[in-house]
């Protein structure tokens, strides 16, 4: 039996702000439980929610060195669905009412964080063999091992594998001012951590990895470009052999839209009739005209530059004019998203819905009852939210980038496949002319929409193909 640890700082059910806690909290479910053993590590935020931390039952507590002096963790943890997760604790650290703050308060945390992971496995008595890292807030965990516990023979034989969900965020900052990494020798502060005068925690966890994973196959090439390397494409470039890409599946138990509880009917393939339902109720829900024939399109997503809204904003005003569709916007990020779409929700009331924060069930009402899912991402690492919206039925709309590429086939009217539509510049009006299209097959040919909402339900993009990568990867890695 082989023992994982993904280290993390954020996962279903407990704290979530995007994609990355869906995929810590569905993929070890799916790696055979018997040949590892899979474990979670999270930080207790402050913010966790009363009822989840109720669940956790105390483990033990220690202090340990760290640059500061002597400090506090305490260990949680909980069995969910057979997996055990554990819990850092330390209200120094992670107290404030959201998992990230202040990036310069982020990145001394995390590196805490990393230092803290390593530091507690002889106290919850688990030596992983693999310690399997997400992204920048847990890309310390290689340097430190490699740094620190080198020598040590507890430690020596554990690998590890950095997962980048999102290679924008790198964790960059004023290499001085990080007090928990101020111990860290001169030269790897000052060059494998170093990247543009910063230190950058995710080119320092490139280079210390054993390998080196992104959410898709497309993505893994992207990074190694100038174009989508935010600044690695170099040092991509130079981990290559130990790169690749996995695409990210999703959860088919939660999200089932014929035992979906938060959905006002459920449908299956074939009783497909029931998605109608959904869209009434959402209508209704949200204020929008009670028209089913208009082209009801959905969004749930972080209201971000990556997802491609600054596209949207432009043709919005076009779009409503010029075809009979409808808009639910569901979402939270940057001002300038969630001011204009509040703005098009009031100029176009009933015909556009803006919901701005974070809301699980509407989410799932949108996935449920939308006939299209909008998803113009200027870069997307994978997307899960195209793949919970096919469970669905409901047509992505996309613009072939990472994952989305990897996961959405294109419509072909004349061999009839494909399970969405899809464009391929960054631009405002190839995409007004992709949305145009989808709506002419919406609205003109019903038989062929119906056929293709179908397809897009069979597809399968549950985790069991990918979980079984990450096994074969986890096995060469371990010889
Ligand atoms: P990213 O991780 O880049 O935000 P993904 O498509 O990988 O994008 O995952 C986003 C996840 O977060 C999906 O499960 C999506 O349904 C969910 N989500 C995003 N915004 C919201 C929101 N405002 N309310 C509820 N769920 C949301
Ligand atoms: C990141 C990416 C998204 C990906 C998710 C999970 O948030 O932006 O594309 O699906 O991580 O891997």
């Amino acid at each position: 039996m082989k023992k994982i640890l993904f280290a993390a700082s954020e996962g279903n059910p407990f704290i979530k702000t995007g994609g990355l806690a869906d995929v810590v909290g569905a993929l070890p479910k799916y790696l055979d439980s018997r040949k590892f053993d899979v474990r979670i590590i999270l930080p207790k935020y402050m913010c966790i929610s009363w009822q989840e931390t109720q669940k956790l039952s105390h483990v033990t507590e220690f202090y340990a060195d760290m640059p500061r002096g002597k400090e506090y963790i305490g260990i949680d943890k909980v069995k969910v669905d057979g997996i055990t997760y554990y819990f850092l604790d330390n209200e120094h650290y992670f107290a404030g009412d959201s998992p990230y703050n202040q990036i310069f308060q982020d990145v001394n945390k995390f590196a805490f964080f990393s230092r803290a992971v390593l530091a507690c496995l002889p106290r919850i008595k688990f030596c992983p063999d693999i310690i399997h890292c997400h992204d920048w807030q847990a890309a310390l965990v290689p340097v430190f091992l490699k740094e620190f516990y080198g020598n040590d023979n507890y430690y020596r034989k554990i690998k590890t594998i950095l997962t980048i969900h999102n290679q924008k965020f790198q964790g960059r900052w004023r290499i001085d001012d990080i007090e928990n990494c101020r111990d860290l020798p001169a030269d790897c502060r000052y060059k494998a951590m170093e990247a543009y005068h910063e230190t950058n925690f995710l080119k320092a966890g490139i280079l210390y990895a054993d390998r080196v994973t992104t959410v898709s196959e497309t993505y893994a090439q992207e990074i190694q470009s100038l174009a989508g390397g935010e600044g690695l494409d170099g040092v991509m470039r130079q981990a290559s052999g130990k790169l690749s890409g996995i695409v990210n599946g999703i959860d088919n138990e939660d999200y089932d839209p014929m035992t979906d509880e938060m959905l006002s009917a459920p449908f299956g393939i074939k009783s497909i009739a029931g998605k109608k339902k959904n869209k009434k109720s959402l209508q209704r829900e949200l204020g929008l005209k009670q028209d089913g024939s208009a082209m009801l399109i959905g969004v749930v997503s972080r209201l971000t530059e990556q997802k491609g809204f600054a596209l949207v904003n432009e043709i919005m005003e076009e779009m409503l004019n010029t075809m009979n569709v409808q808009v639910a916007i569901l979402g939270t990020g940057e001002d300038r998203f969630q001011d204009s779409f509040r703005y098009f929700g009031w100029k176009y009331a009933g015909r556009v819905s803006a919901t701005i924060g974070y809301r699980e069930e509407l989410a799932h009402k949108i996935y449920g009852g939308a006939d299209a899912f909008l998803m113009p991402s200027q870069f997307e690492p994978c997307g899960l939210s195209q793949l919970i919206s096919m469970r669905y039925g409901t047509v992505p709309i996309v613009r072939e980038t990472g994952g989305l590429k990897d996961t959405v086939e294109a419509y072909n009217e004349i061999w009839q496949t494909g399970t969405g539509f899809s464009f391929a510049n960054y631009d405002a009006s190839e995409m007004l002319m992709i949305i145009r299209y989808a709506y002419e097959v919406f609205t003109s040919h019903p038989k062929e929409w119906r056929m293709m909402m179908k397809r897009c339900m069979k597809a399968d993009h549950s985790w069991q193909c990918s979980a079984g990568k990450y096994e074969e990867l986890y096995r060469e890695l371990l010889g």
